[in-house]
């Protein structure tokens, strides 16, 4: 049993990779990869070094890669680990911190694999907190609070900014609450935490707070997807157990030295999140302006269109978007609510944006001429 993901389009680009010609058909907004390139220097030190990466052992357990991140992100080294993605943290590291019997806590919905690694793997009892459609799928702060200072959760996952809604809790609402239950566990996963405006991540806080650990992807804030990178910061001796498991040479030569010259390039970066937040805006407002549903900017790199339920379902448009070469993700799989008729849609290039905003149009016009009669009237919520 494996947790559902995005990424239908590699059926099309190849999956032995026969096909990689022509990519430009393609729109893989089921998926949240950056949409812009890694940065120049990044670029530069692959190109100048492939041969020599491919047959060269990188430093055993990415040495120069986690002192950078201490330097650049000031957060000391004995607080930090690394490895290939934080699908890898997130899969070594939650068993470290919960077994069967305990009460764990997500937010509903979420990024899929929380719900998987807890529930199908270590058979926990994982408890749900649900976000509203009527409140935009914003976290409600207050009850949030309540329900962690009551509950004695021995562990409390939350994505910031939650996947697929893009809500944010703030950094200090996350202090707030590692503050009034110190007896549990918060893992922050900060995978699209940059795109939000900067003061949100709470990775320098980890050595303030024994009850906190961040996980850290730069798959898709970095556009490092392929190269699998990412950190964790927490607690020494949560450090230390993890050092324990992850394997010599866990993170790639290109990996590391993507990493490296990544960090070291912050205002490149600076410049693509803010330029995403633009694009973003924009594609939200064309969204809206098809009057299919209602788009959710939110604070990532993606929007969640809530369709409205007497059109065409969520699966309906994606699939008849795929026609038209544009991927979107259908998000039943992330939780119990709003499921079928949520989309989640990654923001692109201004011209890939343009090609999902017609795709949408186009697909739920088809679908609703063949079988659903449709009020042109809104807003549906
Ligand atoms: C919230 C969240 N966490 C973690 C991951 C895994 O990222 P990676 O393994 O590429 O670092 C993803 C990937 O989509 C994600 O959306």
């Amino acid at each position: 049993m494996r947790a559902i993901h995005g990424g239908d389009f590699w059926k099309v680009w190849g999956e032995e990779f026969q096909d990689l010609e022509d990519r430009s058909d393609i729109v893989p907004a089921d998926v949240l990869d950056a949409w812009f390139e890694p940065s120049p220097r990044v670029i530069e030190v692959l190109s100048n070094n492939v041969a020599w990466m491919c047959r060269t052992s990188p430093p055993t357990h990415a040495e120069g890669f986690r002192r950078t991140i201490s330097r650049v992100r000031g957060i000391a080294e004995s607080a930090l680990l690394t490895s290939s993605g934080s699908s890898t943290i997130l899969f070594q590291g939650l068993p470290l911190l919960i077994k069967a019997g305990d009460r764990a806590l997500i937010l509903d919905p979420t990024y899929g694999e929380y719900s998987h690694v807890l529930e199908n793997t270590l058979q926990i009892c994982v408890e749900r907190f649900a976000l509203q459609a009527e409140s935009g799928f914003e976290v409600d702060f207050a009850a949030l609070m309540k329900r962690v200072t009551n509950s004695a959760y021995k562990l409390v996952a939350l994505v910031n900014p939650n996947s697929p809604t893009g809500s944010l809790l703030s950094r200090e609402q996350i202090l707030e609450l590692c503050k009034a239950a110190p007896e549990t566990m918060f893992w922050i996963d900060e995978t699209y935490v940059d795109y939000a405006s900067t003061g949100n991540s709470v990775e320098t806080d980890t050595e303030s707070f024994r009850n906190l650990i961040v996980c850290k992807s730069m798959s898709k804030a970095y556009a490092l997807s392929g190269l699998r990178v990412a950190y964790a910061c927490g607690p020494p001796d949560f450090v230390l157990k993890m050092n324990t498991l992850t394997p010599p040479w866990a993170i790639s030569l290109p990996g590391q030295l993507s990493g490296v010259y990544a960090l070291l390039d912050e205002s490149y970066y600076l410049g693509r999140w803010a330029l995403t937040r633009e694009l973003r805006h924009l594609l939200a407002k064309e969204l809206n302006q098809l009057r299919l549903g209602q788009a959710l900017e939110g604070a990532a790199n993606f929007i969640m269109l809530m369709l409205d339920p007497r059109g065409p379902t969520a699966l309906e448009v994606k699939n008849a978007c795929e026609s038209a070469g544009v991927f979107v993700r259908e998000i039943g799989s992330m939780g119990e609510t709003g499921g079928a008729y949520s989309l989640r849609i990654a923001v692109r290039s201004a011209e890939e944006n343009r090609r999902i905003v017609t795709a949408l149009e186009s697909a739920s016009l088809f679908i609703e001429q063949a079988s659903h009669p449709r009020s042109t009237q809104g807003p549906w919520l």
